[in-house]
């Protein structure tokens, strides 16, 4: 298992700009440059990707799952964006496609619109990392290496 695949979804393309009041400042690149520093550190490639397109997400998670099943890949990060919220083919994905998930908010959602309290993803991730800002990815990568079975 060497590999760790970070998605982003809807709207993630636009961190650094995007209300920065709530998201803060730094951008999916700067993101990117703070999870490859990890996975580096741990020896594992990193797949960084982002899409607005529900139906993207959903295979990724899929292709996910089989890499995982081949011994390739150790889990996936994932923020799902608003499809958190909203998309039950997107938890049936995660909860059918075999991916570790570690699921990751830079907001505290639940400090949010109640429209965010619920993710349609939560009770199929091996864990949770809500309103640490842009360093929960980061902290979701050092997870994974540490549910991982030996
Ligand atoms: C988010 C929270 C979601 O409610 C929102 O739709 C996002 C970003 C976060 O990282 O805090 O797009 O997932």
């Amino acid at each position: 298992m060497t590999a760790v695949w970070v998605l982003n979804g809807p709207n993630l393309n636009l961190l650094g700009v995007r209300e920065p009041e709530t998201y803060g400042t730094t951008t999916l690149t700067g993101v990117e440059k703070a999870c490859r520093a990890v996975t580096d550190e741990l020896g594992w490639d990193l797949d960084f990707r982002q899409t607005n397109s529900e139906g993207e997400l959903v295979d990724w998670v899929q292709q996910a799952g089989a890499a995982q099943r081949a011994g390739e890949l150790v889990g996936v990060v994932l923020n799902a964006g608003a499809y958190t919220h909203t998309s039950i083919a997107l938890a049936d994905a995660v909860a059918g496609g075999g991916a570790r998930i570690i699921e990751v908010h830079i907001s505290n959602v639940h400090a949010r619109e109640s429209f965010r309290h619920h993710s349609f993803v939560s009770a199929h991730a091996a864990g949770i990392i809500i309103g640490l800002g842009v360093a929960g990815y980061p902290l979701a990568i050092r997870a994974l290496a540490a549910v991982i079975p030996d």
